[in-house]
């Protein structure tokens, strides 16, 4: 299986992720004419969302960055039919983003990325440098604490313990004890800190509640960044088909259950 199957595309096309990203992108206003970055734009699921609001004047112009060029590929093929505003890729990474954007942007969307860096108050930095005075910065993502609602944490428990157990008496492998960044995470009091520690201005801070169904669990187990994540140091076509032989399993055990509901947290700041 060639690695770029293990995209996030499959995860980024259920109903409930596109109503995510477009609550945050209702609250982050964005407007006709405008410059619009998406960093980590992964396969453009985002991308599609911030055209369909904003193409149509002439001078829009939406940016999408990834550190990702097979994920570039795929959000290049997600727009491929957009004629009416100025959409452009840039392989680099969000870490660097003010010198991979030249222009000033009217907003920054960093749609379910943001737990991946690791210096958080370097990227809010660089965000603001690359805002105009009075540009707005909006993100969301689904792992900070409190992601998962407590009534939940059990069966996250049962699908990880299940497998493990999988791999040591199927593969007799077990995870390294690394942390990825994206498991250590931050409280939303965390993320709204380090936005006024910059000089942000918070516009709007929620919780938005999804239901993630049983498809989407496994969509995410075949999405490199979360199988890493989730049992790190093994290879990838083995970690993934244990994560979802085992999400499966969990689901049907529990019974009665076609989706877990997540929580994602949903920010909009502005540069004063
Ligand atoms: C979970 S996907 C989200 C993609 C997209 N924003 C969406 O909502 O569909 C995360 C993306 O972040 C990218 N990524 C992770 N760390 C990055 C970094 N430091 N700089 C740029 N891209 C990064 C990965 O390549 C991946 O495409």
């Amino acid at each position: 299986m060639a690695s770029d199957e293990y995209s996030f595309k499959a995860f980024s096309e259920h109903a409930f992720y596109r109503e995510v990203n477009e609550a945050l992108l209702d609250r982050a206003d964005l407007r006709r004419g405008w410059t619009v970055v998406d960093v980590a734009c992964g396969s453009g699921a985002a991308t599609a969302l911030i055209l369909e609001k904003i193409r149509g004047a002439r001078d829009t112009v939406v940016i999408g960055i990834d550190m990702s060029a097979t994920a570039l590929r795929d959000a290049r093929q997600k727009v491929a039919g957009v004629y009416d505003a100025v959409v452009e890729f840039v392989q680099a990474r969000a870490e660097e983003l003010s010198k991979a954007v030249r222009r000033a942007a009217d907003a920054v969307v960093f749609c379910n990325g943001i737990h991946y860096i690791e210096d958080k108050v370097g990227l809010v930095k660089e965000v603001y440098g690359t805002l105009r005075p009075g540009g707005i910065f909006a993100f969301n993502t689904g792992f900070f604490e409190g992601a998962m609602p407590p009534e939940t944490q059990k069966y996250y428990r049962r699908w990880m313990l299940k497998a493990l157990r999988k791999l040591k008496t199927e593969y007799n492998l077990s995870p390294e004890h690394t942390k990825v960044e994206a498991r250590k995470q931050l409280s939303p009091e965390q993320y709204l800190e380090l936005l006024e520690y910059q000089g942000f201005v918070i516009k709007s801070q929620e919780i938005v509640r999804t239901a993630v169904p049983e498809q989407g669990y496994v969509d995410i187990s075949r999405f490199s960044d979360f199988v890493a994540g989730a049992l790190p140091g093994v290879p990838i076509k083995t970690a993934s088909d244990v994560l979802v032989e085992s999400v499966k399993e969990t689901f049907a055990e529990v019974g009665g259950m076609t989706a877990w509901p997540r929580n994602w947290l949903s920010v909009v700041a502005t540069r004063p």
